[in-house]
């Protein structure tokens, strides 16, 4: 794979960086990311057939900005700058920037105005996503226009003899309607690029590094029955064998009859070494009289470490751990590979002790989710697991804002049960990316059966989303609301209301904490 012809891509810090990546392997080209800074001559080592420069934070000016080498240029090979990565082009050519007078974030028609490799079968006009705070104000020298929006009067530029490219919008996310068109178009016909990267070839060559870095050592895999960690454990048993043990810790915040369903479900899968370990106390007290939901985050976080290291020292012959961390986790959790913002800590990513005697293994570390889930089909793994809703490492402490206590969790799972289980038998379960129920903590007034009552209130909260990174809320039919509505509030004791969460990430989250 490492001689397959590549695209690097230069990360400036922008949220997207990795579906930049995640778009040109759909277009089946290999693609790897790189921080700005990386010296040249790596670069050039690396032998990429294109460069993408990521969007990112910062302004050109600023005293810190992410600066490349300018003698990326020299490479002569095509570029193509995103949002910052475009004004830094105009940067090296001169080109006059300012912050735009208001900052530009959300929809925005591109009208093309001349025909260019990169805007093939785009037919005219079609809607991007802008999110930017800076724009160009004049042609960088040697450039022309390719297209405009109403606020962008450069919103697609190109060098009139070398193919370099600046984009203000994001063709990468999900909103510019032919985003993946241009993308595709920039690999194939632009920089001419041939490839067959597959997710075959993911696994195969996933397959081949494990083998190499392991050798005959012994694998210790920490499993939550969830897609990612599931289908990694397989990919480790496929690679290992015997050598792999899988290990899964009942928190005490999982879904009703979790547990049991989750060891069901591995003891399906073929030459699976699965361990429960019960574990509940420990994670019950680090939660009391905690509610601010980083402080929460952070005691599982701990928690979760502590015993997992009690848990590991029964494994001492283990020099290695796996963790099925994704993409949106390392980049929503920490500034890797670049300067990207931190937005929530993820208590499954950088958590864990530097005196730590595993070495990690993270395979999926560069996969979104839905990749992820290919990788499973090909597996051959059940619908049933692949299509499993995510769920949070903190599971259900981060659905009941506020302490949590033992007798709130027993409600939230008895609720969350009813929503799930009539999403499945109204075939909306699949239809949505992710739902669940979160138990508020306020209570309101009802009245049941000519009492008063003074009790909980439920919301729930369904998305569609394509990777996580942003969601839409979920369009379920008012007849299923209402029939969920009335199951909870008649069977499960101590609710008296049931809200609908209406709310998109962005602005919202898909979790409440
Ligand atoms: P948010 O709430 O950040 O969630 O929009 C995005 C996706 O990530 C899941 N999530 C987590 N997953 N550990 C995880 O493994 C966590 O701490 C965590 N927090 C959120 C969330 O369920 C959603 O699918």
């Amino acid at each position: 794979m490492k001689d397959q012809d590549k695209v690097v891509v230069l990360d400036f810090g922008s949220q997207f960086t990795q579906l930049i990546a995640r778009r040109v392997r759909e277009s089946r080209i290999y693609s790897e990311i790189v921080p700005f800074d990386t010296p040249i001559e790596e670069i050039r080592k690396l032998n990429p057939k294109a460069l993408i420069l990521s969007g990112g934070p910062s302004s050109v000016y600023d005293d810190e900005a992410p600066i490349a080498s300018q003698e990326i240029i020299d490479m002569d090979i095509p570029i193509l700058g995103i949002c910052y990565g475009m004004q830094l082009l105009g940067y090296y050519f001169g080109a006059k920037i300012k912050a735009a007078p208001k900052k530009e974030y959300g929809r925005a028609e591109l009208t093309i105005v001349e025909d260019d490799a990169l805007f093939d079968g785009f037919n005219g006009e079609s809607t991007v996503w802008m999110s930017h705070a800076d724009k160009i104000e004049e042609l960088p020298q040697g450039f022309k226009k390719l297209g405009y929006t109403e606020n962008s009067d450069f919103a697609a530029i190109r060098h009139i003899e070398k193919s370099i490219y600046g984009l203000q919008f994001h063709p990468e996310v999900a909103h510019t309607e032919k985003g993946s068109l241009i993308i595709e178009n920039f690999v194939r016909k632009v920089s001419e690029i041939e490839g067959d990267w597959t997710t075959r070839v993911f696994i195969e060559d996933s397959i081949k590094d494990i083998k190499k870095r392991v050798g005959n050592e012994k694998v210790l895999c920490a499993v939550s029955g969830g897609v990612d960690s599931t289908v990694m454990a397989v990919l480790l048993n496929r690679a290992l064998g015997e050598n792999v043990t899988c290990v899964f810790i009942d928190t005490g915040l999982l879904r009703l009859n979790e547990a049991e369903k989750t060891m069901k479900m591995f003891s399906e899968i073929e030459g699976m070494n699965v361990q429960l370990f019960e574990r509940k106390e420990n994670f019950y007290s680090a939660l009391a009289g905690i509610s601010d939901p980083e402080a929460k985050r952070k005691a599982i976080g701990k928690t979760f470490i502590d015993v997992f290291d009690d848990i590991a020292a029964e494994f001492d012959e283990h020099k290695f751990l796996a963790q099925g961390t994704l993409y949106p986790d390392v980049i929503e959790s920490n500034p890797v590979k670049g300067p990207s913002e931190t937005i929530k800590s993820h208590h499954n990513v950088g958590g864990l002790p530097e005196d730590m005697k595993f070495e990690l293994i993270e395979p999926f570390r560069e996969l979104f989710k839905d990749e992820v889930r290919i990788v499973g089909r090909e597996f051959g793994l059940s619908e049933e697991v692949i299509g499993r809703h995510p769920f949070p490492g903190p599971g259900l402490a981060i659905r009941c804002p506020g302490e949590v206590t033992e007798s709130d969790l027993e409600l939230l799972r008895s609720a969350d049960d009813i929503f799930i289980s009539e999403l499945h038998k109204s075939g909306y379960y699949e239809k949505v990316w992710q739902a669940f129920a979160v138990l508020l903590p306020v209570r309101s007034v009802g009245v049941m059966g000519d009492k008063r009552t003074y009790s909980k209130v439920i919301s729930l909260r369904s998305v569609t989303s394509v990777d996580g990174m942003t969601a839409d809320w979920g369009r379920l039919p008012l007849e299923l609301l209402s029939k969920i509505s009335d199951r909870i509030i008649n069977e499960v004791e101590g609710v008296n209301r049931v809200l609908y969460d209406i709310s998109s990430k962005p602005p919202a989250t898909i979790e409440w904490e």
